[in-house]
Formats: structure tokens, sequence, C-alpha cells
């Protein structure tokens, strides 16, 4: 098969949500549609678990589940589509954030009843940053939820996206009785069923039709003044604006109950992006271009000591990768070929010989990698858009054994080179500070200090809220900002300057006290300052 027709089969996609609404179970549906997996419950039974205890078996349980279930391949009618997994509960990290620089569209899921959620806001502004295309499922419709409109304004004030109902749904909780499809006025009437893949659905020819009364008795004069306000305020979804992250179709369902779901992925399969050029340092790279490219955007360690082995997780950009072939590292200017690259379909992992744009896949490393690499097939330019994002938990390094120094002062460096978390070193002295977006890194990097390194340290909390790293145009007074707030500056780990706010109060004043001063809350600033 052609190359271009092997990307134009392709969608790489993400769901994102805020725990618990219900992405778990979204998935699933997803993977029975595509005859994935054959009973419900199987993702499910992987599940990461949501306790709250901090068990080191634990930690690697969650770790070994979650590189199963990173990327979940399958087909849908005559699409392959990857899924990549955005690790949400306890084990939230950068990784998280990270994986939606290598997708092409992303789906979130709201929960009606809660609304838009912590968590769905951080998730979409990285989503913002690189005008992801974004689909909305607003779910649990089942459950007494808010009112639709209600929750549309939430959207777009929120989540700073225009949005465009594709469905609306009938009553909800107790009287929802469905969702008429605004696009051929089909209606899908609501049976909870755990299981049913095919769809019912209803052909009514107008709103005015007497079937609809028949078949919804009272609702149906609600559902007509509902849709009459609905045209009257949205825009019709255009293609292009939604490719260009503007605007969002929205649907209304009931994942649990598989219901609402088929049409969600059958619009999906229809409008979400196929690969598309990515940004390099040397322009565009399109997915066309026959030679390979491709760059690293997750690296996975095995916390097992026995197994050392890391798998560093390759999106394909261009071309096509090949097993065996010898390709290029830019960044170490060095060749290296794979023997056994593997791909992630649904649970199982395979070795497999080809892989093309839109696919991901997995790469044993031996520490030749660094999340942001880029691997070529002889070309020298690297993939931009892969920041380091500010974390929002901040603890200083104690070491606990002064006779382990260095092998402390490796691991961290080896482990946040990982990304881990992200390392900050203090101007003046060897004060160092680990930052992450989730408690669980901190485990996570106690563990792997101590089993890999036989280093012992222990974490002081610090009370900063973001990590910013500034620039200006004017030398004067980035000059005057970096000698008077110096004790709140520390270096990342690329010896770049990085301002530690203590809140979000202080990082206004001293944007108001330092107005040429910009500050981003990435490490790349193709965006705008915050
Ligand atoms: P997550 O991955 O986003 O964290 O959410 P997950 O799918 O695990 O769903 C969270 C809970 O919400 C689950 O219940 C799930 O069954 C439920 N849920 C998902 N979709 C719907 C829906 O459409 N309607 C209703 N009423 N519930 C829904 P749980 O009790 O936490 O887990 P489980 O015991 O059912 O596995």
């Amino acid at each position: 098969m052609k190359l271009a027709e092997e990307i134009s089969k392709r969608k790489t996609f993400a769901i994102i949500s805020h725990p618990d609404a219900g992405k778990t179970t979204l998935t699933e549906k997803f993977l029975l549609f595509g005859g994935a997996i054959q009973t419900a419950g199987a993702v499910k039974n992987n599940k990461i678990k949501k306790s709250a205890t901090s068990d080191f078996m634990e930690i690697e349980k969650q770790r070994g589940i979650s590189v199963a279930t990173s990327v979940m391949g399958f087909q849908y009618k005559d699409k392959l589509i990857n899924l990549l997994d955005t690790p949400g509960h306890k084990d939230f990290a950068e990784d998280t954030y990270r994986t939606l620089t290598a997708v092409d569209s992303v789906i979130l899921v709201i929960d009606c009843v809660k609304g838009v959620e912590a968590q769905t806001e951080r998730l979409m502004e990285v989503c913002r940053m690189r005008d992801t295309p974004v689909i909305v499922f607003i779910n649990k419709m089942d459950l007494e939820g808010r009112d639709g409109f209600e929750l549309l304004d939430e959207l777009e004030e929120k989540l700073n996206i225009k949005v465009r109902p594709m469905t609306w749904p009938i009553g909800i909780g107790a009287t929802f009785k469905g969702v008429y499809n605004l696009g051929d006025s089909s209606l899908n009437l609501f049976e909870s069923s755990k299981t049913k893949i095919s769809k019912d659905v209803t052909k009514i020819s107008s709103l005015n039709d007497p079937k609809l009364d028949e078949l919804i008795g009272t609702q149906a004069d609600q559902l007509r003044e509902d849709v009459e306000l609905v045209e009257g305020v949205y825009d019709q979804l255009d293609n292009e604006t939604y490719l260009r992250g503007e605007i969002a179709p929205v649907f209304f369902g009931s994942a649990v109950n598989n219901f609402g779901i088929q049409e969600m992925l059958d619009q999906f399969i229809e409008i979400a992006p196929t690969p598309r050029a990515r940004e390099t340092n040397e322009g565009e790279i399109d997915p066309e271009r026959n030679k390979f490219s491709g760059f690293v955007f997750k690296i996975h360690a095995n916390l097992d000591p026995k197994h050392r082995d890391r798998i560093a997780f390759l999106r394909v950009c261009s071309g096509k990768f090949e097993r065996n072939k010898f390709f290029h590292h830019v960044r170490l200017d060095k060749g290296l070929r794979f023997s056994n690259p593997t791909s992630f379909m649904a649970k199982d992992k395979s070795v497999i010989d080809n892989a093309y744009p839109g696919d991901v896949i997995g790469l044993y490393d031996t520490g030749n990698f660094k999340i942001g690499d880029t691997l070529t097939e002889g070309d020298n330019f690297t993939f931009k858009g892969i920041p380091s994002f500010s974390p929002e938990i901040f603890k200083e390094v104690i070491n606990n054994d002064p006779m382990k120094s260095k092998q402390l002062e490796k691991g961290i460096h080896q482990l946040t080179e990982e990304g881990v978390a992200q390392l900050f070193t203090a101007r003046m002295g060897n004060k160092k500070y680990i930052g992450t977006v989730g408690e669980l890194q901190f485990e996570v990097i106690q563990y792997r200090l101590k089993h890999e390194y036989g280093a012992s340290c222990s974490f002081s909390p610090l009370n900063f809220y973001k990590a910013c790293w500034f620039t200006s145009e004017n030398k004067e007074q980035l000059e005057e900002f970096t000698r008077l707030k110096s004790n709140y500056i520390v270096y990342d780990k690329d010896q770049n300057l990085v301002f530690l706010a203590q809140t979000a109060g202080i990082l206004q004043i001293t944007k108001q006290n330092y107005p040429n001063v910009e500050f981003h809350f990435t490490s790349e600033f193709k965006t705008q300052a915050v």
C-alpha cells in the first residue's frame, strides 16, 4: 500500500477527562465497536486502582498496567485508530500533558452532573496551545445532571472554545428518553444496555412529524423548543473550523449504557484529522515525506530492578519506520536500529516490521533516549512542540545518606531526564528542587532511587505555585529582575533560568512590576505569555 493510503487510514487521538467522568468506560466501548475486545470489562479489569494508599508494589503494578494500556490500536470500518491513554488519577503526571503532543485530536468526556472540572481545564489548556481539534462527549445522561444549555455555556466559557451540539438530549436522568440527531433528524431512543453495539434509530421526517409525539409524548414540545434555540444560537459545524481547534462538536450520551457512542464514533472517523504536518526547527515536515521521522514523547522504565529495560514511545511523523533499519538519532548524532519495535494492539504488545505516520511504537532502550528526541532517516532537524510544562508540586530533595551523594546525584539526573519529574537547581549552593504535576511521582522517584541507584532521599515540601520560564527584549529590566528576584530564580535541566512564583497573586504583581518581562508556563515559548 502506498504511504499516502496508509496515512489516510490513520486517526491518532486521546480521550481526556477529569477522573470518574467515564474515560475508561468510553475507551472500552470504542474497543468493543472496533472488535479489539469481545467482552465488556476487559479494560476495566485492568483499570488503574484509585486507591489513596502509597504502596510501592502498587506503583509497580500501576506502571505495568499503564504500559499495557498506553496505546490501544483498533480498526473501525476502514480506519486504523490509535487511542493514546492519558493517565488521570493518582498517576496524573507531565506524561499526561506530553501524550497530548503526540495525538492529532482529542475526545473530551464531561460528566453531565459535574460539568467542566479542574483537570479538564488543565488538559484542555494544552490542547488549546496546539490548536488540537476537540470533540466533546457529555456523559452520564441517565443521571440527574445539569441542563444542556448550561453545560454548553460552561464549556465555551471555561475552555475557551466554541461548541456545536450534534445531538440533543430528550430529558435527563429519570426522564432521559434518548437523543435527537440534529444532522439527519433521527431519534435514538434510550434503552439501557451495557453490551449492545448496534443502534436502532428511528427516522422522523421533521420535528413536526406526529410520530415524535407518539414516541416521546409530552417531551416532544420541549425538544422542538430546544432545537429551535440550538439552531438559533449555535453555528453549524464547519470542518475547517473544527480542524483549526476553534469549534467543538458536542454529543450527549451514556457511556456505561453504550448510548450515543456510535453516533460520535461515526462522526469521529469522518471528521477527525489524519496525521498532519509537524513543526521542526527547519520548518514543517509533511507526513507524506518519503523519509522516516518521529519523536519520543514518553519513556517508560521498568521498576523491576531485574529488568532494567526502558521503553521509549515514539510517534511516527513521516515516511515509513522499518525494523532493523539504521535511523539517525539527531541529538546524539548516532545511528540506531531496532530489532524488536512493538506496536500495541489492545492489550497485546507485538513486534512490528513497519510503522506509518500516526502510529506509536515502543522502542526498547538502554538509555539513548530523552523525552523530545527526534529520530530520522538521516536528516538533522528536530521536532518542536514537546515542551516541559510547569510543575505544580515542588519539593526540595534531602539526602538521607551522605555516603551515597554521587548515586543520588546520578539517579536524580537520570530520572528527571527520563521525564519522571523536573529538576531545578539553585544558582548558589547545591540545593535541588523536584517539580511534578502529581504526587505519585515523588513516591516513584524515592522508590527508584533506592532500588536502582542505592540512594536514599526524602522530600521537604516547598510553597510554589508555578515555574515560569521568562524572556525579555529589554536587557536592563531582565537583569534587574534576575538580580532582585534571585532567591526565586533557579536553573532548569538545560540551564535555562526559571522563576518560581509562590502564588498566583505574586506572579500577577511581578508581571505588573516588570511589564517588559514575559512569563511562560512551558519551556517552549511559541505560545503566548501567561
Ligand atoms: P474514568 O476512567 O474517567 O475515571 O471513569 P470511569 O470510566 O471509570 O467511570 C467512572 C464511574 O462512572 C464508573 O463507576 C462508571 O461505571 C460510571 N459511569 C460511566 N459512564 C456512565 C454513565 O453513562 N452513566 C452512569 N450512571 N455511570 C457511568 P464506578 O462505580 O466508579 O466503577 P464501576 O464499579 O462501575 O467500575
